[in-house]
């Protein structure tokens, strides 16, 4: 008996400390973000187990998992949903039902996950689409791509880009009836790192004639540079995504080879001689105070030149937009910010905002307060919030 008590406390004790999360004070809805990590953290041990055993890749493992829930394109009432294609790329369409007179205008989402993971068709980036074109009375176009760590940069920025271009002709535009002079380009996470990058190549390509009016970036990926940032120190642990798992999904984008996520955590990847990149991404002048937080920049330091020569990806404009120059990033459309206080990306977020500012860019940067990462379609209050922000800011913009 007394054996069966001790037993059932030393595993009651430890599931507790495993469930746990410390959360900040301010957390809305703390019980929900709370089970919501415990599931996050028990998938990505059980896959991280999995892969140990020469089973899976970690992320193949977890995109099996998330093939559960993934939805059939199922029109209702309002809306006409579709799968199709788009130059060979799978992307679901969504069409408001309602009979209009003028056209409508035009929406390209992509889903994040970071370039590893989900899919237009997973459930909570349907519900965002649907919600996107019911409010909005706008065509919704939610394109798919190639995944790692089947496929690595640049797969993931070419498919999206020639989806894009795709849509922008101006035949399709016509077939679905959406107003060339009122598209939108937008994404969250590693989504938000294709959309400006894409909408930065638009702006040089000569081939497409309609030029989108705005992009929105939802707690975007803008560098794979610098790993220090305040908001890496300060979240490196926080629930949903912490530096490690960030690390492994941005290295994952350019290689399985598990040597640049271990030199990106030292902050040792970049070769000296791409010294003169920093400046692009120089928190200690690009931070507004408030976001600094008294936190000391420290000079950057440097690695061989081995793992950039081998994957040069990640010193790429097309895989980290904010290593634009002041020149390309002037003429980008209109511009919307949504970034998290708790989340490893914030820096990469604010930074972009000031980058564009400087440009003369026309920016709204929203930062929710007590928003942590990658929660905008999970169903908790603070998505919402953040939800209607971005739908606002889109009825309002575009
Ligand atoms: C369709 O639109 C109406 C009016 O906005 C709304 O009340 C209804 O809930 C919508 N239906 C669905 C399935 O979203
Ligand atoms: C970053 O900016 C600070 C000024 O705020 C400057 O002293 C420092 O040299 C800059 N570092 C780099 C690498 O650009
Ligand atoms: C900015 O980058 C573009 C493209 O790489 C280059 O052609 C241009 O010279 C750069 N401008 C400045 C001011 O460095």
């Amino acid at each position: 008996m007394g054996r069966k008590v001790l037993l059932f406390l030393i595993v009651g004790i430890l599931s507790a400390w495993y469930l746990y999360t410390p959360l900040p004070a301010n957390t809305e809805q703390p019980w929900a973000v709370m089970c919501l990590e415990a599931c996050l953290k028990t998938i990505n041990n059980v896959m991280q187990l999995v892969e140990l055993l020469g089973i899976s890749h970690f992320m193949t493992g977890v995109n099996f998992l998330i093939s559960f829930v993934e939805t059939s394109p199922t029109s209702d009432e309002n809306l006409t949903v579709v799968d199709t294609t788009f130059h060979n790329i799978p992307v679901r369409v969504y069409i408001p039902k309602q009979k209009t007179k003028t056209l409508r205008r035009g929406i390209f989402f992509i889903h994040g996950g970071g370039w590893c993971l989900a899919s237009a068709q997973f459930y909570g980036y349907d519900l965002l689409s649907r919600r996107t074109a019911h409010r909005l009375d706008a065509v919704v176009i939610s394109t798919n791509y190639r995944l790692a760590p089947k496929h690595h940069f640049p797969i993931q920025f070419e498919d999206v880009y020639n989806a894009l271009k795709w849509f922008l002709r101006q035949a399709v535009l016509q077939e679905y009836g959406v107003d060339p002079k009122r598209i939108g380009v937008s994404g969250d996470s590693s989504g938000g790192n294709l959309a400006a990058a894409v909408v930065q190549q638009l702006q040089c390509d000569q081939d497409v004639k309609v030029k989108v009016k705005v992009q929105a970036l939802i707690y975007p990926v803008l560098q794979a540079l610098d790993f220090d940032l305040p908001s890496y120190r300060e979240n490196a642990h926080s629930p949903i995504l912490s530096k490690e798992l960030a690390l492994r999904y941005i290295s994952e984008y350019f290689t399985t080879d598990r040597s640049l996520e271990k030199a990106m955590a030292n902050n040792q990847h970049i070769p000296v001689h791409s010294a003169h990149l920093f400046q692009f991404v120089n928190w200690s002048s690009l931070l507004p105070e408030h976001f600094r937080k008294g936190h000391v920049y420290k000079k950057p330091t440097f690695g061989s030149s081995a793992l950039a020569n081998k994957y040069p990806g990640f010193l790429d404009v097309r895989a980290a937009p904010l290593l634009a120059n002041d020149t390309q990033l002037r003429g980008l459309p209109k511009t919307y910010v949504l970034t998290c206080e708790y989340d490893v990306l914030r820096d990469d977020g604010v930074m972009y905002v000031t980058r564009l500012q400087n440009a003369r860019v026309l920016v709204t940067h929203h930062h929710i307060e007590d928003g942590f990462h990658g929660l905008i379609s999970i169903g908790l209050k603070v998505g919402a919030r953040m939800e209607n922000q971005y739908i606002n800011w889109l009825s309002d913009n575009l």
